[in-house]
């Protein structure tokens, strides 16, 4: 595996690849890899040649308020992981390589609508910061495929609509959630959770299968279901930010004969802000 930090190497080395029409599949993350990260690579690897895995910690979508510092940084980890599974570069770029002309200067790709609710309402800014990355990455790669995970599922559509939106040549696929044994759904800021809050983590996953449920039961009543989960979190002690019963396809509130469903909710527990979802056809 390689591990490219400058752009000219890594156009060098794509241009190779495209000489002998290898397929090229991005991967893009923020470090601190685990187990739900490292099967995007699997499944980017069934649909190219090639893989590459960005580790960027990408200032413009951290808020005034949350401490990019603070976030793990575990490089090392992380190199031994994506050797282990055979990602063909890890790129590692630093700020001036994402943003040549500075935070303040940067271009911004901002999707409107789909990025104003759910994370977006909490973290303003937030998604543009996103976008303008991703924007950034595939004009640099020009991957073939993009693997992004239904983790981050407004996350996922937002990039699904940008792509969309700016005829880029890419293919998003993305990639089912990775949990853990219990149903938690894997991610990078569970470790925040105190041993008792663990124990608690999972009932956010629970409440969402539970609606998930009721809703292939033929139950319609969604403002209802929205408020029992909500309560149902509140009394296992997290704070819910949202609970949302929403269209799959768009995030519009569902009518009655709507087939694809998604369930999303953020809540917070103790110091981690945890998110998921759950997609259902009724
Ligand atoms: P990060 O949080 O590092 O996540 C990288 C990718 O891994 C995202 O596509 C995310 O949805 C996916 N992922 C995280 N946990 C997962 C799980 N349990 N199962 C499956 N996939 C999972 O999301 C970001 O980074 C950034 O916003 C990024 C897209 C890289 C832009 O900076």
């Amino acid at each position: 595996m390689e591990i490219i930090q400058d752009k000219q190497t890594l156009q060098e080395l794509l241009e190779g690849w495209r000489h002998h029409n290898d397929h090229v599949a991005l991967v893009p993350t923020m470090g601190n890899l685990h187990d739900g990260h490292l099967s995007l690579v699997d499944l980017a690897r069934e649909h190219a040649e090639r893989v590459i895995v960005t580790v960027y910690v990408n200032p413009t979508q951290f808020g005034e308020e949350e401490d990019i510092d603070e976030y793990p940084r575990t490089m090392e980890r992380d190199t031994r992981r994506l050797k282990k599974i055979g990602a063909d570069v890890l790129f590692a770029p630093d700020d001036d390589t994402i943003y040549p002309f500075g935070i303040e200067e940067a271009t911004v790709v901002s999707v409107p609508g789909l990025t104003q609710n759910f994370c977006g309402a909490s973290r303003p800014g937030h998604f543009d910061g996103v976008t303008s990355v991703i924007a950034r990455l595939f004009a640099l790669m020009q991957p073939d495929v993009a693997v992004f995970g239904q983790k981050d599922y407004q996350q996922q559509l937002i990039i699904r609509h940008m792509t969309e939106d700016l005829s880029l040549p890419i293919r998003i696929i993305t990639a089912p959630t990775v949990r853990e044994d219990d149903g938690l759904a894997k991610s990078s800021r569970n470790q925040y959770l105190s041993d008792e809050e663990r124990t608690v983590a999972p009932k956010l996953f629970q409440v969402l299968d539970a609606i998930g449920h009721d809703l292939q039961n033929g139950k319609r009543n969604f403002e209802e279901l929205e408020k029992r989960a909500a309560k149902e979190l509140k009394a296992a002690g997290f704070q819910p930010e949202y609970v949302a019963v929403r269209r799959a396809q768009n995030l519009a509130p569902p009518d009655r004969d709507c087939d694809e469903i998604v369930v999303l909710a953020a809540a917070v527990l103790g110091k981690a802000r945890l998110i998921d979802n759950v997609v259902v056809t009724i």
